[in-house]
């Protein structure tokens, strides 16, 4: 049942080429240069008509809600607001009829944030549900929604639902784009193009495994981890960092690569080890500079770079490389080799790495 692969959650890392083509597949038609999707297309006028967007969710799936406010306000142009579920529900929050909900969720059972959705209902928002198990009871409360083509998704620690997750997202942002003429076609169409040779770079990325692999060895032992990343990349520092706590037990922190210098600058010694995503385009030369501020102060830099970096190659302790693609898919590809580091480490700390204690794959307490 693990297809040959020590862990369900290694199994459905290495899925991930085939769980986002599962994804776009029959929704991206690149020829005929569109994309369908039902959910969408019934309720094309709720979404242009929406005063906002508010994105509800818990954990990674908050993740890829934040991605999706870039790549929807990038594109499409409609303000977006994520909300932790749990605290949206609790704060008497203002919604109205103008406003469309989206709920993302891997379970469709997640307590808080099916209560959102009921919340935001009883005050007439318009509720569509991007989960990944079919006739969960996220996916049943929702006005209409999107399923993520993941497949069952065992591992406690998600990986594959996030990934496919920011796949749906992107197709809707895209096809709202398109229907509010605030994408180009040829923008547009390289999207598509792009968005289609995905898979190909996840499977290239997952090809860094064995140098991961010596990068977990020099810093399984350590007790703290901060990642970087800016734009784009912020939403995937904080799911690494995510990862790294909930199989390996080690604290981690996600940040924007900007604020640093507000705080955290203070943690960094020869101790500490830094990931910093540093890809092409993702305001690159600012992350550089940040790289040469954590230089300074002596702490270890993993940096994940694009292929065939060489100014953060000349500066960091590590690089990993992911192929080039637009800034906007670019999460997609960082996102891999945070989830093998973790992986490599929980296992060379012997965790459990499927089941982390304390963790539970579907939270339907309150
Ligand atoms: C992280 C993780 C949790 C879930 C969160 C939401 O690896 O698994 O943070 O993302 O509990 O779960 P869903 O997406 O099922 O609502």
């Amino acid at each position: 049942e693990k297809g040959g692969y020590e862990h369900f959650m290694l199994k459905e890392i290495h899925e991930q080429p085939k769980a986002i083509k599962d994804t776009y597949r029959g929704r991206l038609l690149r020829k005929e240069a569109i994309i369908k999707m039902a959910g969408i297309e019934d309720n094309m006028k709720k979404f242009l008509n929406a005063d906002r967007i508010i994105i509800v969710a818990c954990g990674t799936s908050w993740h890829a809600g934040l991605v999706a406010e870039y790549i929807f306000e990038d594109l499409a142009r409609i303000p977006v607001e994520v909300e932790y579920a749990s605290e949206f529900r609790y704060r008497n929050p203002i919604i109205t009829e103008n406003d469309v909900l989206i709920a993302i969720s891997q379970s469709g059972e997640t307590a808080d944030t099916l209560a959102a959705i009921k919340l935001a209902k009883s005050k007439g928002a318009f509720v569509f549900g991007v989960c990944n198990v079919v006739g969960s009871s996220i996916a049943r409360e929702s006005d209409a929604g999107a399923y993520t083509h993941a497949g069952p998704e065992i591992g406690v620690a998600s990986t594959k639902a996030f990934t496919t997750q920011i796949t749906v997202l992107t197709l809707i942002a895209l096809r709202l784009a398109r229907a509010k003429g605030t994408i180009s076609s040829s923008d547009f169409r390289q999207h598509l193009l792009e968005l289609e040779m995905i898979p190909k770079k996840v499977e290239k990325s997952l090809e860094s495994d064995e140098l991961i692999k010596t990068i977990s060895n020099v810093y399984k032992d350590v007790n703290n981890f901060l990642y970087l990343g800016r734009g784009y990349n912020f939403p995937v520092a904080l799911e690494g960092a995510l990862k790294l706590k909930e199989i390996s037990y080690i604290h981690a922190e996600g940040y924007p690569a900007a604020e640093m210098k507000h705080g955290p600058i203070a943690l960094i010694d020869e101790n500490m080890p830094i990931v910093v995503i540093a890809t092409k385009k993702g305001h690159y030369e600012k992350v550089v500079s940040n790289i040469q501020e954590i230089k300074s102060r002596k702490g270890k830099i993993i940096g994940i770079v694009t292929e065939g970096d060489t100014q953060v190659k000349a500066l960091a302790d590590h690089v990993i490389e992911v192929p080039e693609t637009l800034e906007s898919l670019s999460p997609l590809l960082t996102t891999i080799p945070l989830q093998l580091l973790s992986y490599h480490i929980a296992v060379m700390l012997d965790k459990n790495v499927d089941q982390p204690r304390n963790l539970a794959k579907s939270v339907t307490v309150e």
